[in-house]
């Protein structure tokens, strides 16, 4: 193990230094402490981790964000969160079958009028949509879309070094703490939210326009709002959807405790995992790969010198 620890070391690092480049007015954003485990070609999801984050998805994200490119049984296929050998077909996967089963979505009814009805989805189906089309998701969200998160990680990343589950993670923990965040009364009388900078570099006021959240990883351009310098203007952008996680806001059926910073890491990990579902098969195969390679270059090599061996320049 110790030697895919080092590859692993590696190419993390080779990741990390490619990745070092600021995107738009947004501070950059940033992996969790220890990095993710997936980061490099030879590493793999944790997944325990896609497990939970699994959980945080459908307790606290799905009431807003469809996950349309998934079914419920790429969950128990391999490389899924919940894969069982002794169900190679993930639609007996009693896991799968239990959370399809939980989800109601409509469908057609078999008659002749058209009529869809709710029904207990299956394995098979898609995962069920919040909304049953965009313009109801943004009648309910302040006009604002919110995306679909299938591939979430790939739309906001660069490649498979793990920077777009770094921006998942990075926005979900990157909120301001809400006693940071001021409510006064306008000069209309309608509520204002203010949110005072006083260090050395950012100094003034940044006022939050009413149904948009500040936070410094979304990529935006906050200085029509900024009282304080102009040359000196926040990092960030504001967007519609308000902070998500508190401690404690799921409980984890494996018993791990719930803080912001593990329920954004789980589902950041879960997102990344969900945006290419065969990224672990496909890695345990390139070691392989490259090893056989090698071993028929040196082969290539030897049988090289033998063959000319007696034949002169
Ligand atoms: C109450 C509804 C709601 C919930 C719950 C919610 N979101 Fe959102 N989310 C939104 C809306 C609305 C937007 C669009 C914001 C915008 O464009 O201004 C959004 C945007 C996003 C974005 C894209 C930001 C960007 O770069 O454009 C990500 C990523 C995201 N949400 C992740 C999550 C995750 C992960 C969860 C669960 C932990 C979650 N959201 C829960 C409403 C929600």
């Amino acid at each position: 193990m110790t030697f895919f620890r080092i590859l692993n070391a590696v190419f993390a690092a080779s990741a990390l230094s490619l990745s070092a480049h600021a995107a738009g007015g947004a501070k950059h954003a940033h992996a969790p402490e220890d990095g993710w485990s997936f980061a490099s070609p030879v590493g793999k999801l944790e997944i325990d981790s896609v497990q939970r984050g699994f959980q945080v998805y459908r307790e606290v994200c799905a009431s807003c964000h469809g996950m349309k490119l998934l079914s419920y049984r790429n969950l128990g296929e391999p490389g899924g969160p919940f894969y069982d050998a002794m169900y190679p077909n993930a639609n007996d996967n009693p896991l799968v079958k239990q959370f399809a089963a939980e989800d109601e979505i409509l469908d057609p009814v078999p008659n002749d009028v058209g009529d869809y009805d709710y029904r207990p989805a299956r394995p098979s189906d898609r995962f069920r949509s919040p909304y049953a089309n965009d313009q109801a998701a943004r009648a309910a969200n302040n006009g604002a879309l919110p995306p679909d998160l299938s591939v979430i990680t790939k739309a906001r990343g660069h490649g498979n070094d793990g920077d777009g589950a770094s921006y998942v993670y990075s926005l979900l923990t990157g909120y301001l703490d809400p006693e940071d965040i001021e409510t006064r009364t306008g000069e209309d009388g309608l509520p204002v939210n203010v949110i005072t900078f006083d260090d050395d570099y950012f100094h003034g006021e940044l006022v939050q326009p009413l149904g948009q959240y500040y936070n410094p990883y979304m990529p935006g351009d906050v200085s029509a709002q900024w009282s304080g310098d102009p040359r000196h203007v926040p990092y960030g952008g504001f967007l519609a959807m308000p902070s998500q996680l508190t401690d404690g806001r799921v409980d984890y059926m494996d018993g791990t405790e719930a803080t912001i910073d593990q329920m954004a890491y789980d589902v950041a990990q879960f997102l990344q995992w969900a945006g290419e579902p065969k990224q672990s098969q496909r890695k345990s195969l390139g070691l392989p790969t490259m090893l056989y390679l090698i071993f028929l270059a040196g082969l290539l090599w030897f049988s090289y010198q033998r063959i000319w061996r007696n034949v002169g320049h």
